[in-house]
This record gives C-alpha cells, structure tokens and sequence, in this order.
C-alpha cells in the first residue's frame, strides 16, 4: 500500500493504473476510521480495482469555535487498517497542498446545501463540495463511496458529481451501527458513557417512527414524537426533518420516497442520523 501525499503523484498513480485497464476507488474520509468507514471500503472494493482511501481534515469545512483543532487524528491506526483491508493507496495530503495559501475559489451548490445541517453549520456544505471536488481531481475516481448517515451531504454530492458532469458513480454505503445501534461516527468519542447511553434514544425512536408511517400518515406528530423522545433524556434537538429522499424538500404527509433526518446534540457531540420512513 502505498502512502501519497502530493496530488501530483496521487494522479499519477491513478492514470498508471487506468492506462493498464483497472477501474479506480475512492472513498473520501477525515481520518480516525471506524467499522462504518471500512464498510464503506469493503463496497468500494467489490466495486473497482483499484483503491484509494483519502484521509484529510478539511478546514474549510469547520466554522470558527468548531472542532477542528480536537478532530482526532489517528494515521497510524487507519494506515494498518487500510492495509488490512486490502487499500491501494492513501491520499494524505497537508493542508498547504490541498488549499496553496492564495487560493480563491469554492465549489458551492446551492439547493440541497440550505438548512438542515447547512442551517446550522451555513459555510459547511462549500467546504465539503469544494474538498471533494479537489480529491476527485486528485484520485480522479471512477467510483466514490459516501456513507448514507451524513443523508444530506450524500444527496448535496450526488448534485454536484452530476452538474459539474464528473464521470464519476456515486455509491450510497448505508449507515453502519455499533451493536448499541448507536450510528458509527469518529466524533462518538466525545461522549461520556452516560451521554453515549442516552444517545440510544435516537435510533429506538426512528425506528418507532418507521414503524407508525404509512401512505398519507402525518408526518408533523412523527416529527413531535421524535422531538418528545430525544428531549426527554436531555438531547438537544438541531433538527428534525422529514422530507423526499431524493429532493430533500420538507414534506408533512407520507408520500413517495420519505426519510427522515435528524441532528441532535448530547454533550459536545453533534449526532445525525436518519432513516426511510416510506
Ligand atoms: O464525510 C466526511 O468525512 C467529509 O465530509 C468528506 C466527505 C471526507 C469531505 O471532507
């Protein structure tokens, strides 16, 4: 496996690699791998040749006050596990390589980026389509994986792959859970084990709600129902939303295609979530 830092050498190796007739992988991270990301790898690679696990904390993401500084950074540990699971490469870049301190440009979409979570965090979804657009050029995948627990940043990718007329398929990993069916997430680290036990209530309400949806049911005493059960043990509701699954537009009566999602803070963590309802 090999270890790239420059986006040079990481083209290079890409071109290599298509020039002999083999697909290539990517599947974009911010490090600190977990079970769920290498379930994104594993889809990654039943689905191309080559691959290509990019691990960067991307700044730009990150408000002012955000965690940026104590995102965890665990190289070491993600580089065995990346070996492990048979990667090509890891794209690690610096910070002065992916953004050169006179850059000013942004990739922004402009629909599927407001509210929810880019209501909250309103400079955060250009961030990640700018990011992403950098990696694509660097690993020039054919493939790339994104998790389904961050819904709306998948659906925001799958826009911009599409408007910006990357030759690229998207692959939807669904959202990967620890047994407690806590949704794996790097930043689960930071609660306490009091706060992780509470967090609990995400999941055994979405799944209640799941289970009470059907054609035309009302979705505004679903999301009543949610806001109850995450408050009662002291989450700290961001979000709930129901909307299409395709759209992502807000919708309060059960037709289509209906996920809904959440965001809820417990202690410092920030949680998302989501679910299809119908
Ligand atoms: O989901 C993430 O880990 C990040 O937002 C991504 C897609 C790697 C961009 O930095």
């Amino acid at each position: 496996m090999q270890v790239v830092e420059s986006i040079q050498e990481m083209q290079l190796l890409s071109q290599s690699w298509k020039t002999k007739g083999c697909s290539v992988g990517a599947v974009p991270t911010m490090g600190a791998l977990h079970e769920g990301h290498m379930s994104l790898v594993d889809l990654c690679s039943q689905n191309a040749d080559k691959l290509v696990v990019t691990i960067f904390v991307n700044p730009t993401q990150f408000a002012p006050g955000e965690d940026l500084d104590k995102y965890p950074r665990t190289f070491d540990r993600d580089k065995k596990l990346c070996e492990e699971a048979g990667v090509d490469a890891i794209f690690f870049p610096s910070v002065s390589e992916m953004y050169p301190g006179d850059s000013t440009s942004w990739v922004s979409e402009e629909i599927l980026s407001q509210g929810f979570c880019g209501g909250s965090r309103p400079t955060h979804f250009r961030g990640v389509t700018t990011i992403v657009t950098k990696l694509y050029n660097a690993v020039l995948p054919d493939v790339a994986v994104f998790g389904e627990k961050d819904y709306q940043q998948l659906q925001v990718l799958r826009r911009i792959t599409r408007d910006l007329n990357f030759p690229i398929q998207i692959l939807p990993g669904p959202i990967f859970r620890e047994s407690s069916g806590l949704a794996m997430s790097s930043r689960n680290r930071y609660l306490s084990e009091q706060e992780r036990k509470d967090s609990l209530i995400i999941y055994k309400s979405l799944k209640e709600a799941a289970s009470r949806v059907e054609e035309n049911s009302d979705l505004k005493a679903i999301r009543q129902f949610l806001t109850d059960e995450i408050s009662s043990v002291g989450g700290n509701v961001d979000y709930i939303e129901t909307v299409n699954a395709d759209s992502l537009e807000k919708i309060d009566v059960a037709q289509g295609s209906v996920r809904c999602l959440v965001a809820a803070h417990f202690g410092p963590a920030r949680l998302l979530d989501n679910i299809q309802l119908l």
